[in-house]
């Protein structure tokens, strides 16, 4: 039978998920603070998970947490992510603990086989990252790193354009951004804190835009960087937290990737400037700039425009905003249990955020040596 000349036009779904909804994941949050909360809708969002246990150093959080989010009936609670581990009852957690804690709790969990979708940023230092890639290598469970943007379309897009070769070889990056004032402090100082959060906007927000290029050019390895930090803004006394203060307001690095790229950076939790620049990325046949936003958990801040020659003409593309009908984050714990129940790839490998954590912890060192340092990334 001849199939009509259209239905090369129809969309292909051959490649959409069937999932077996009777076998249910079972589900354990550790750390019960503010994106907990996040992951605790998302996993209700999916018929084949129970969550089952809760943990949280604070004693009673874990409890009212359960109680105020309505997380489910039977739930187990714990006093931190070992009990909970021990206690043998979850195929997955979702590490939700403040940045100083997120190596020892992945780890641990990895090496009792229980996979980890871990919140960014990855960890704190290079050094808990290649700890944390070892131990994932070691295990059969599945490690995905929390960067919901990976799944937004536009996101998606920005990588589509770089990787169809339409820019040719690139050879620039600028990337970064932050808000005019926007130190986190949203349900207490965990975020500004040396002894919880390790680092601040670098981590926090840096982290992201990090990931959006690096992520667009395929992960290449970073060689060098210089970096900067200060806390003006967190360590002035007119800031109500400023006796917490221990982590950087502001950072800047200048990274030379592999492949002969350069990668400029700069990322603020609080300036006095609208915006320290979009994303720009530029190759020899053509370059995009990528509207700046304040933090970069999401999507983009406008449409991807892409500045060319054809026909020997100086010439502009706009590439239109794509609507999103789910929520990227949503899609991150869906993919996470896809991949936790079929065996398969983490969404977001660790392999990759490697280099990610491993340029955070170099602007870092750099900025204390107040010089150009190497980065050395052991092999896993
Ligand atoms: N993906 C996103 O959009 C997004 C948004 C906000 C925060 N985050 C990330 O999520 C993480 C948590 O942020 P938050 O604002 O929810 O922090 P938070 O301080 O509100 O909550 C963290 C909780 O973890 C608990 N905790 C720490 N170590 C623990 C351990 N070993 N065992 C059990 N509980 C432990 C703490 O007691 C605290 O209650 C951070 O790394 C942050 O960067 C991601």
């Amino acid at each position: 039978m001849s199939e009509s000349i259209l239905d090369a036009f129809k969309e292909d779904h051959s490649a959409e998920k069937i999932r077996d909804y009777s076998q249910k994941l079972k589900v354990g949050i550790i750390g019960t603070g503010w994106i907990a909360e996040a992951h605790v809708k998302a996993y209700k969002k999916c018929p084949d998970v129970e969550i089952v246990a809760l943990a949280d150093l604070i004693p009673g959080k874990a409890e009212a947490f359960c109680k105020r989010y309505d997380v489910g009936e039977n739930i187990k609670f714990y006093p931190s992510h070992k009990e909970l581990i021990d206690a043998g009852i979850c195929d997955a957690v979702s590490v939700c603990t403040y940045n100083a804690t997120h190596a020892q709790c992945a780890i641990y969990a990895l090496e009792h086989n229980v996979s980890v979708l871990l919140e960014k940023p990855m960890c704190v230092t290079l050094d808990e990252a290649v700890a944390i890639c070892k131990a994932e290598k070691a295990s059969s469970a599945v490690l995905s790193i929390g960067f919901q943007p990976r799944f937004d379309e536009n996101m998606k897009m920005l990588k589509k354009v770089v990787q169809s070769g339409a820019l040719g070889k690139i050879y620039y990056i600028q990337t970064g951004g932050g808000r005019r004032r926007g130190i986190p402090t949203p349900f207490g100082t965990s975020f500004i804190e040396k002894e919880t959060a390790g680092i601040g906007a670098l981590g926090d927000i840096g982290c992201y835009s990090l990931d959006m290029v690096l992520n667009s050019i395929g992960y290449p390895k970073p060689l060098t960087v210089s970096g900067y930090t200060s806390d003006y803004f967190g360590k002035d006394p007119s800031y109500e937290h400023s006796d917490k203060f221990g982590v950087d307001d502001f950072a800047a690095g200048f990274i030379r990737l592999e492949g002969g790229i350069i990668l400029d950076f700069r990322i603020a939790w609080a300036m006095n400037l609208d915006t320290p620049g979009d994303t720009i990325i530029m190759g020899t046949k053509g370059s995009v700039r990528v509207p700046s936003t304040e933090c970069w958990n999401g999507s983009i801040g406008g449409p991807l425009v892409i500045y060319h020659e054809i026909a020997g003409e100086q010439t502009e593309t706009i590439i239109p905003e794509k609507d999103m009908d789910e929520d990227c984050f949503d899609i991150k714990i869906r993919s996470f249990c896809d991949a936790v129940k079929e065996g398969g790839e983490a969404p977001v490998p660790c392999s990759q955020i490697l280099y990610n954590q491993a340029i955070i912890d170099g602007i870092a060192k750099s900025a204390a040596l107040g010089r150009e340092i190497e980065i050395n990334i052991p092999e896993i």
